[in-house]
């Protein structure tokens, strides 16, 4: 989401709490690290096994020669807009019914039964096919669920105030009628859509249709399960919890199920001013810090004032009662971990994954799964100098997995044992990879923080890789991998706290950006870096700077080193999805920098590989940084698809297997509006989706749309 606006009272998503010094000790550490990430988990399999430069090669993606439409030019306009010969329609969005019975969506604020709707800030989504029988299908191309993310809701002083008549309470406490509301807006849907040839809807009378929300039972795998740090009132053994929230990317795993990661959760909690104190300097005062919640944090929407009932006290993660069984404490550590749902069973029960670290989750993405070697999954934690992580499964991949009877049994196979690593970039272009588990040295006898086991290594995943001295990158979101040759490409959206102090190889722009007159700092626009592995579960890597993203009228010398034009420069690119159809890079905006001169966009890129380019330095008065730049970009190779409407950030994308019809997610039109206008259309920042005839009242809404092109041909090419 973006937060960008500056009557908020914090910007949810752009947390800073990470004030290690691992840079500093990064040198001392080195010679340890190296002997112990070449002993690790993953290196069995990187030393045992035959030569696998071949493996990360994928299968069946149709090659595409070039980019088959005319690219779109930045606007401001409040719409959605596409390439010529191509149609875009709104086909899901905030409030839609997901039930025959529930009543249509009348948009005016007075509208009830979310858990039977649609939820808001539609992001991270996949497609999940179904044959015409209703059975799971890969190759079926009409007929399938979407399953996505719910990740927030447009607010300002507490409320959620579209979603309210009059704009809803900003004062403490906050009316229970009104926080009921919100916490059913929050969390997943699976909706059925389907076409007749013509046109694409969703079904609201489907069988599979699901909401998942914050209150939705699930369960704890992993490590962390049953660890004294997840005991609640709610679960005194530590197994279970409720709910999912502020979902941001999703993944699909190897064997068929939808994966969502948890964000910027923290902001949800509210912290007691003086529980520091009551916890008797417990080490979780130092974990509580370091993700975002200092004593006396006020939470983002006051969720905990509606009253004694459990709904509203879970949100006070303060230590008020005689143990961690008779309070919510500890209800903060049930967050920021990649959830696991099975989008074909609505009966199933969500599990989170804790094996795969606690953080602010954006997605995780997979290497193709190769019989017989670990299955590995890449992911960012996006906030301001967070790190990137790699998953290695215990499990050996077993193709049979592919379309199992049992898919979460399958998901229990490969992602409740494995080892977790975090990034480090060093100048020449390589990298390694640091593990994060208790047989590391650095981490088993760490006087940074009292690591005793694995489940403490799960639960405060970024105090591990403060300890082993993992690079703080520029806020890690999507990451994506080329299926044409196993690349791993992270976005890194932007830092505002870049400096030329903390400048380094891996994040080298720290430059002067003019937005609407006003001056930002760091590094404004963000870019791409991309890795390359013989065999992903392999210790080290090589890494360049796939785009530099920029304006294109910047310098060319020090901050637009990509050479984009005005038919593909952008700023803040965030959403990056790999389409299996055809290849295409989708690269997607949450842009706040940009945006005084074009609302949020969609890029297709036709990207190279690793090494394309060359080492460059970049002077930052008479500090040198050399960094690893790709090939210039040329419209051939990146080209701008789509542009959004106002206030609007483009979230996921998928696709059907055939490629003739994609589905993407505008999360948060109009969220600049101000609350004391929401019953004044004339003053909404944006009206879309009504704007374009789709359904009821004038208040803007997030929502999927499906592009197809007019002559029935794959999307992009
Ligand atoms: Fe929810 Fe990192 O964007
Ligand atoms: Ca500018
Ligand atoms: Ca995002």
């Amino acid at each position: 989401m973006t937060t960008n606006t500056p009557r908020q009272n914090a910007h949810f998503n752009d947390e800073d709490s990470n004030t290690s010094a691992n840079p500093a000790f990064d040198s001392v550490l080195s010679a340890r690290l190296s002997r112990r990430s070449l002993l690790g988990g993953a290196s069995a399999a990187a030393l045992g096994g035959t030569a696998l430069t071949g493996c990360a090669t994928s299968g069946p993606v149709a090659p595409v020669s070039g980019l088959g439409f005319k690219p779109v030019a930045k606007t401001m306009a409040d719409q959605v807009t596409v390439p010529e010969g191509y149609t875009a329609r709104v086909i899901y969005a905030l409030g839609d019914p997901l039930t025959g019975s529930t009543p249509a969506f009348k948009n005016d604020g007075t509208d009830a039964d979310f858990g039977n709707r649609a939820g808001d800030y539609h992001d991270g989504i996949e497609w999940f096919g179904l044959d015409a029988s209703g059975k799971p299908s890969d190759s079926f191309n009409s007929r399938g669920l979407l399953a996505m993310n719910h990740e927030a809701t447009t607010d300002e002083k507490l409320s959620s105030f579209f979603i309210h008549a009059n704009g809803g309470t900003s004062v403490l406490p906050r009316p229970a009628a009104e926080i009921d509301k919100e916490l059913m807006i929050h969390g997943l849907s699976v909706v059925e859509v389907q076409t007749d040839g013509k046109a694409w809807a969703n079904k609201p009378a489907s069988a599979f249709n699901r909401r998942v929300t914050t209150m939705t039972p699930v369960t704890v795998h992993g490590p962390a399960r049953g660890s004294e740090h997840l005991v609640t009132k709610y679960s005194p053994d530590g197994t279970q919890a409720r709910g999912t929230l502020n979902n941001c990317g999703t993944g699909r795993t190897p064997w068929g199920t939808f994966i969502s990661g948890e964000e910027n959760w923290f902001g949800y909690f509210f912290r007691d001013a003086k529980d520091d104190d009551a916890r008797k300097k417990d080490k979780q005062v130092q974990a509580l810090n370091r993700y975002g919640r200092k004593a006396g944090a006020a939470s983002r929407h006051g969720w905990e004032s509606g009253g004694a009932a459990d709904t509203y006290a879970r949100w006070n993660n303060s230590a008020v009662g005689a143990s961690a069984k008779d309070d919510f404490r500890n209800e903060m550590n049930t967050f920021g971990y990649i959830v696991e749902l099975d989008p074909y069973d609505k009966n199933s029960t969500l599990r989170k994954r804790t094996a795969l670290g606690r953080m602010g989750h954006e997605n995780a993405t997979f290497a193709r799964a190769v019989a017989g070697q670990p299955v590995v999954a890449y992911m960012g934690d996006d906030a301001r100098g967070e790190y990137i992580y790699k998953f290695v499964s215990s499990a050996k991949w077993d193709p049979a997995d592919a379309n199992p009877a049992n898919r979460l049994a399958a998901g229990d196979k490969y992602l409740d044992k494995g080892t977790l690593f975090a990034a480090r970039f060093k100048g020449d272009g390589t990298g390694e990879w640091l593990e994060l588990s208790m047989d590391n040295p650095v981490i088993a006898n760490s006087s940074y923080f009292e690591f005793k086991s694995e489940a403490d290594v799960a639960v405060f995943t970024r105090l591990a890789a403060d300890a082993v001295g993992a690079t703080k990158m520029d806020r890690p979101e999507w990451g994506g991998v080329n299926p044409k040759n196993g690349e791993v490409y992270i976005t890194l959206t932007n830092n505002s706290a870049r400096t030329v102090a903390t400048v380094d190889s891996a994040n080298p722009r720290v430059y002067a950006d003019m937005k609407a007159g006003k001056e930002q700092k760091g590094n404004v626009h963000g870019h791409i870096v991309r890795m390359s592995q013989k065999n992903p579960a392999d210790a080290s890597f090589q890494w360049d700077i796939y785009l530099f993203a920029s304006e294109a009228d910047a310098d060319k010398s020090k901050v637009n080193l990509s050479s984009l034009t005005d038919d593909n420069d952008l700023s803040s690119p965030d959403g990056l999805v790999f389409s299996k159809a055809t290849g295409l890079c989708w690269i997607q905006t949450d842009d706040g920098a940009y945006t005084d001169k074009t609302n949020c966009m969609l890029l297709a890129a036709l990207p190279g590989q690793r090494g394309d380019g060359g080492a460059r330095t970049l002077m930052h008065g008479d500090k040198q940084v050399t960094t690893h730049v790709g090939k210039a970009q040329t419209p051939a190779t990146l080209k701008r698809f789509l542009v959004g409407p106002k206030g609007a950030e483009i979230t996921g994308i998928t696709e059907t297997p055939d490629g003739r019809a994609i589905f993407v997610n505008i999360q948060h039109a109009g969220e600049n509006t101000k609350m004391s206008d929401v019953n004044d259309p004339s003053k909404y920042e944006s009206r879309w989706p009504a704007n374009a005839g789709y359904g009821a009242g004038q208040r803007p809404r997030s929502a999927t749309i499906v592009i197809t092109k007019n002559d029935g041909g794959v999307i992009g090419t």
